[in-house]
């Protein structure tokens, strides 16, 4: 299934342009699919080192996202996704730059499998990176919000911080969240993609690919 939606993600690649490309399992997948388009395209810009060693390995330019002026489309997976396109996202932990390069993207595009799919956000914990000095400050704050936080062991993410997984929350207003938790000092950011949803979904189940749109 993951390779199947990430054959379906291809048509979505601009010619000539350069393509975002997102972190974990699936994206692994769009980034094997991706490679007979090398030529074609001018470039990706990765959100994670893991993405950018594969991308390299395929023989794909890696380009710094400030070198481009303009991003037509990312491609990435999700933990789960609502039938608003909103995301939890960072199990791979690489959240903060799968953020960035989906503020940058004109059109982001969720690649995933039907178990992601969910009625309410939240079953799967909410990983939230902060910066190490302000844990124990981000984790008192956190609990406040109802859910268990966790401290991810040996995870140190690509940018020198450390992720809290908030587990045992369902979240009715994930703008609102998102909002409430970037709010807090030591917070980098949190895996809720609410206020940038996607804007497409490729779901794949065991009957082919369905594309989803807000509802
Ligand atoms: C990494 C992510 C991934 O997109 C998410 O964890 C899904 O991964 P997978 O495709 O392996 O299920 O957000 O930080």
């Amino acid at each position: 299934m993951k390779q199947a939606v990430a054959r379906a993600a291809i048509p979505h690649v601009v010619e000539g342009q350069v393509v975002g490309v997102g972190t974990g399992s699936t994206a692994n997948f769009f980034i094997d699919e991706l490679a007979s388009l090398r030529l074609r395209i001018r470039g990706a810009v990765a959100s994670s080192e893991a993405t950018r060693k594969r991308l390299e390995a395929h023989g794909i330019e890696v380009l710094d996202l400030n070198e481009v002026s303009r991003l037509p489309v990312y491609v990435d997976g999700a933990d789960e996704i609502n039938r608003s396109l909103q995301m939890i996202k960072g199990g791979g932990g690489a959240l903060t730059r799968e953020k960035i390069v989906a503020a940058v993207a004109e059109k982001v595009v969720c690649i995933a499998d039907q178990s992601k799919l969910v009625a309410v956000l939240g079953r799967f914990p909410l990983p939230v990176e902060v910066i190490p000095m302000a844990l124990g400050h981000v984790r008192r704050e956190l609990a406040r919000l109802g859910g268990e936080p966790v401290v991810r062991e040996h995870c140190i993410t690509d940018n020198g911080n450390l992720i809290i997984d908030l587990h045992g929350l369902e979240i009715a207003d994930a703008a609102a969240l998102e909002s409430r938790i970037n709010q807090i000092v030591g917070v980098v950011t949190s895996g809720l993609f609410a206020r940038r949803p996607a804007d497409l979904c490729l779901l794949a189940s065991g009957s082919g690919v369905q594309t989803l749109v807000a509802d």
